[in-house]
Formats: structure tokens, C-alpha cells, sequence
């Protein structure tokens, strides 16, 4: 009933980490690839839960769309916009706002996270931030999610609401979502942290990769990693209980496009003095023609609102129908 669509998003918050890169924008360009219809979105609404200096926003949003870009994201073959110029995400957000139930969102682990003991002052869009994220996906009646780990809990709620709509009006509107989790980096780390995920909100910027670092930048941040002192294991087994150890192959798999038996084969009892100088030189050789395609795409922003421009054209004409289709299942 529901043919293969995917959707995802990032937030034009701040500059994007490796993380963002592995777990995302790299699958984001394979699926694309693949040949399945795809649409992609910088979630500015979603930014705006947390204060966003509005010049900073702009530009974040921009940089956003030269990243997608530059990763291998093809403006003609992936819808590519930004979503609070597609009125459909805030019109289906506050219709799954009432969908959605309270404790459904005071469960969520990023919200606990993120509000931490100061929930009382936190926005009441960060509370509901999960329940956009579904109107995001199913107002393209999307079938399918590429996503780091950090989102599975979200997207358990969006099939949550998806679900709990076609039972409240008895149709069988909205297709229940799956989320698409794979790879060697679905939850990349911190640097200096083996128990952290990798985050442009962390204040040290030791512990990310940003894909703005130049090149030694990058090689003096992997060579200060945080690591355990053993040589790395004959085995896969053998990086259980070893998150810093784990996290640097998983990094190198994702990154060569090998597995991580593959690695540990190739780098059995290496010391990490030999590991992080090759993990750096792979880094380099991936992400600097990114970074330096970014550079020039960020030099013609016109161009780059264009492309926006265009794609959130393209948006529209897939969503207001199906929008307009659930003002008419609720009376309205
Ligand atoms: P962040 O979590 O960095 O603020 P977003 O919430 O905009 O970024 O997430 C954008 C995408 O990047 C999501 O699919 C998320 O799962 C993925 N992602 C973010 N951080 C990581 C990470 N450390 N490892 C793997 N994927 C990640
Ligand atoms: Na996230």
C-alpha cells in the first residue's frame, strides 16, 4: 500500500560531528544510491527548542545543506530543504501533539537528558520534540528512517502515534515506520569518553571530529583519544569491556567501508601508535574532499537558498495533499 520512501533529518545546531557523518549523512547519501526515493531535511524547528541565535541559525542552515551536499547528496535525485518552509511539519505537529499522550513523551531518554533536573524551564517544544519528529516522517508518508541508535527511541513513538491515529479514526492512513539502524558507527563516541555519544553540544571540543576540521586537526585529536593501554585484540571478542579500543575500530570500519572483523584482521596486536596514525590518514583522505566541497559551496549562499528553495517546493507537493487528506479523517 505504502511504496518505499525514506526520510530523515539533521539539526542545522551547530557544526556536524563525525558522528552526525557515520551514522547519518553517509547513509543518507548510500540509500540515495540505492535508488529508493529519498528526502532529507534540516530541522530547523527542531533547532529552536533550545535558544538559537538567529544569524548563527541561518548560517548553520546553510553550512547544513553544503554538508548534504558535499557528503554526496545529489539536489536532483533527494529532495534537500529546510522544514519550517514546509508549513505541513508544525501543522502535523500539533495535530500528533494531540495524538500523542504526555507520559509517552516523558519517557523519552533525550528528554530526560536534555531537560536533566531543570525540566520546569525547559521549552515546552523540547517536551513535544518527538511528536514533530513523527509529523516530519509521516507527513511524507514515509516508510523508512536511516538513523544513529540515539534516535530508536523516537522512532518507536512515531510508529506509537502513527498507530494510535489510524485507531482513533479507524483508518488505515499512516504506515508504521522502520527505522533503518546499520552499519560499524550507528552510535559513534566521544573522544574522551568511551561512555558518551559523540555530540556538537559537547562543550569540549576534543572529545568530536567536526567536519570542518582540517586536516591536523584531525590528526591531533585522534592521536589524543582517550585509549586503554593493551595493543588491540586477535579478535572482535577480544574489545568487549574496551569502549575507547571499540569506538576507534568502529570509527575505522565505518569509515573504510569494512567490517570490523575485517579491521581487528588487519590490525591484530597493533599498538594504538601505529593504529591512530592509519585511523587518522583514513579520516583525513574521507573527510577532507567533504570539508573542502563545503568550503565552496559556503562561498555562493544564494546558490545554496536556491537549492533549498527548490526542494522545499518539491516537499510540498507531497505533503500538502496528505496534510489536507488528515484535516479531512478529523472533521476540520
Ligand atoms: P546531534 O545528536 O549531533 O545533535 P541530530 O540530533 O541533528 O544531531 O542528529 C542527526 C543524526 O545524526 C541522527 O540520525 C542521529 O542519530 C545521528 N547522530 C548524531 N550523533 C551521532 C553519533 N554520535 N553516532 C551516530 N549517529 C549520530
Ligand atoms: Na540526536
Amino acid at each position: 500500500q505504502f511504496k518505499p520512501r525514506i526520510f530523515s533529518g539533521i539539526q542545522p545546531s551547530g557544526g556536524l560531528t563525525l558522528g552526525n557523518y557515520l551514522g547519518a549523512l553517509k547513509r543518507f547519501v548510500e540509500k540515495q544510491d540505492e535508488g529508493i526515493e529519498t528526502i532529507y531535511c534540516l530541522v530547523d524547528l527542531h533547532a529552536i527548542t533550545v535558544w538559537q541565535d538567529p544569524d548563527k541559525l541561518r548560517q548553520q542552515t546553510r553550512e547544513g545543506a553544503a554538508a548534504f551536499i558535499a557528503a554526496g547528496i545529489d539536489p536532483a535525485r533527494s529532495i534537500l530543504f529546510n522544514q519550517s518552509q514546509v508549513t505541513a511539519h508544525a501543522e502535523l505537529g500539533w495535530i500528533f501533539n494531540c495524538v500523542a499522550r504526555m507520559g509517552w513523551m516523558g519517557r523519552m531518554t533525550q528528554w530526560k537528558d536534555k531537560a536533566g533536573k531543570h525540566a520546569e524551564a525547559a521549552s515546552l517544544g523540547l517536551f513535544a520534540y518527538p511528536s514533530l519528529m513523527a509529523a516530519d516522517i509521516m507527513a511524507y508518508h514515509a516508510t523508512m528512517v536511516p538513523v544513529g541508535e540515539d534516535q530508536k527511541q523516537h522512532l518507536e513513538l512515531t510508529r506509537d502515534i502513527a498507530i494510535k491515529f489510524n485507531n482513533d479514526f479507524k483508518v488505515d492512513f499512516f504506515p508504521v515506520v522502520e527505522p533503518i539502524i546499520e552499519g560499524a558507527a550507528t552510535r559513534v563516541m566521544s573522544l574522551r569518553d568511551g561512555t558518551k555519544k559523540m555530540s556538537k553540544s559537547d562543550p569540549s571540543d576534543q572529545s568530536r571530529i567536526n567536519l570542518t576540521d582540517d586536516a591536523d586537526q584531525i590528526a591531533a585529536k585522534i592521536r589524543k583519544a582517550k585509549t586503554d593501554p593493551e595493543p588491540l585484540p586477535e579478535t572482535v571478542d577480544g574489545l568487549k569491556d574496551r569502549p575507547e579500543a571499540r569506538n576507534l575500530v568502529n570509527i575505522y570500519a565505518a569509515l573504510a567501508g569494512h567490517t570490523v572483523d575485517q579491521v581487528i584482521g588487519d590490525f591484530a596486536g597493533a599498538q594504538f601508535g601505529t593504529f591512530k596514525p592509519a585511523l587518522a590518514d583514513l579520516a583525513v583522505a574521507k573527510l577532507s574532499p567533504i570539508t573542502t566541497e563545503m568550503n565552496r559551496l559556503m562561498k555562493d549562499p544564494a546558490e545554496i537558498d536556491r537549492i533549498l528553495g527548490k526542494g522545499a517546493e518539491r516537499a510540498e507537493a507531497i505533503a500538502r495533499p496528505i496534510v489536507d487528506q488528515v484535516y479531512d479523517i478529523l472533521g476540520m
